[in-house]
């Protein structure tokens, strides 16, 4: 009896009623043009600037099939998180909708793994985003000591012990958000024309350097195998750039202040996604075929620039670097964001204490939780390898994906008369699809990446089970 008063508690849920009264009524002015900006200012970053490097090095020139499979599970899980984001249009994305879903224990694991890909995320982005910024200072004739390039033994043969860059750019930003400067759509928009630009600047001027035997073979470790004691192949490589698709979800998350977002929504993050990938690809193809996927190693900071090296276009690397910098800023930003409004809503709800649901009188944002955290993605972004972080918020990323996808199962069951402004099609194959993806990429990950993300979620838990459950607004 005590057993199943305990488990309602833990899976105690809110109705959609309950949500959406919370909701505090913001100005209705998105459209779907407005969200796809959001949705590319949030997406290409480092994912494509950076771990295309180890990701070449991991699948070779197939490396475009490793981005078109990852694209393939978040365009499926996409749909799921849209459907979700429909029925409860509210802030917090998919932490909010699973408390509905799942009830409450699965909402903090939720909130807790969008933690890990919003501040753990932002960290990686912060080192892209140093790598670049330390070239360019280069190309200028500024050098920075290189011990305060990069976390220590990230870079064989050479010492380094912080990467100062990588932790001003982060508290920088938390001071923007924490302040909530709100010109941020403006911002944003520049940023990301700026961003596409130089991509398509970088397209149009290497494309005429392809040498199609570079290509070949274009598959040397097949699907999935194993090399110099990794796993290799294509598969280990979508693992490995599903991190370049990260941050659509960010589109779900403005559900409260879209016009119409049972259509919107949805269309704002296939369009995101859509063109993403197809740059994605295209670049990729670019990348291997100039020059020879193995002259990576020389250049995991900024493979790029590899490129551009080899086809004699200095000018143009130092164009490319700021456009590099500027998007991956804006990545930055919104998941800086994202993480602080996430710790607002849990805190908001109980789960997580008071100090991070605070708002700040003066600046009207949650001022304490941002810097809480701000301060502990900087001191990430300064001392963890770029590829340790990177994994562990796919990691995240995929396990958040599978819940939500399962939700929307799991509620069709359940609640099949809800109200639901946009229906994903192809439900039940659609969510199984996305969770058989998620699952082989979370397969394609190191183990070690795999203990990390459990002794995150053991934390989790401790913290569910000690603070989250007692102090529960829904106590
Ligand atoms: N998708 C984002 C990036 O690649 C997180 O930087």
């Amino acid at each position: 009896m005590k057993g199943d008063v305990y488990m309602s508690s833990i899976f105690r849920k809110k109705s959609v009623a309950e949500l959406t009264s919370g909701a505090t009524p913001l100005k209705r002015t998105l459209r779907t043009m407005d969200l796809t900006f959001l949705g590319i200012g949030a997406i290409i970053g480092t994912g494509i600037f950076v771990l295309t490097g180890k990701g070449a090095l991991t699948a070779g020139p197939a490396l475009s099939l490793s981005f078109l499979i990852a694209a393939i599970c978040c365009g499926f899980a996409g749909l799921c998180y849209a459907e979700f984001a429909s029925i409860a249009p509210v802030a917090g994305s998919a932490y909010t909708y699973s408390y509905v879903a799942f009830g409450e224990v699965i909402a903090f694991i939720i909130g807790w793994d969008l933690i890990l890909e919003y501040a753990l995320g932002a960290a990686t982005v912060s080192v892209g985003w140093s790598g670049y910024f330390v070239n360019l200072l280069d190309n200028i004739g500024i050098h920075i000591p290189t011990v305060l390039t990069a976390a220590a033994g990230t870079t064989p043969g050479v010492t380094t012990v912080f990467n100062l860059p990588a932790f001003l750019i982060v508290i920088v930003i938390t001071w923007i958000i924490s302040i909530g400067i709100n010109s941020t759509k403006r911002v944003n928009d520049t940023m990301v024309i700026l961003k596409l630009a130089v991509i398509v600047l970088f397209i149009v001027c290497t494309v005429w350097y392809i040498k199609p035997h570079n290509w070949v073979p274009f598959s040397p470790y097949g699907w999935f195998s194993t090399h110099a004691g990794a796993k290799a192949g294509i598969i280990p490589a979508a693992s490995i750039v599903f991190f370049a698709f990260i941050g659509f979800d960010s589109v779900a998350s403005s559900a409260e202040e879209t016009i119409n977002p049972s259509k919107t929504l949805p269309r704002g993050i296939l369009i995101s996604l859509l063109i993403s990938t197809v740059l994605y690809i295209i670049m990729t193809l670019i990348m291997t075929g100039v020059v020879k996927y193995t002259i990576f190693t020389k250049y995991l900071n900024a493979p790029i620039l590899a490129v551009l090296a080899s086809t004699g276009q200095t000018w143009l690397s130092i164009i490319v670097s700021i456009g590099a910098i500027l998007g991956m800023t804006t990545v930055i930003l919104v998941q800086l964001y994202g993480q602080s409004r996430i710790t607002y809503s849990m805190s908001r709800d109980g789960l997580f204490p008071k100090f991070f649901g605070e708002v700040h009188e003066k600046y009207q944002t949650p001022f304490k939780g941002t810097w809480f955290f701000g301060i502990i993605t900087a001191v990430a972004g300064g001392f963890i390898n770029l590829n340790i972080l990177s994994e562990l918020v796919n990691i995240g990323t995929l396990t958040a994906f599978i819940l939500v996808s399962a939700g929307v199962l799991w509620m069709r069951k359940s609640q099949p008369d809800l109200h639901r402004g946009f229906r994903a099609p192809g439900v039940p194959v659609t969510p199984i699809i996305a969770i058989i993806f998620c699952l082989v990429l979370i397969a394609g990950l190191n183990w070690e990446t795999w203990i990390r993300f459990i002794v995150w979620f053991a934390i989790g838990m401790v913290l569910y089970f000690t603070y989250g459950r007692k102090h529960s607004l829904m106590n």
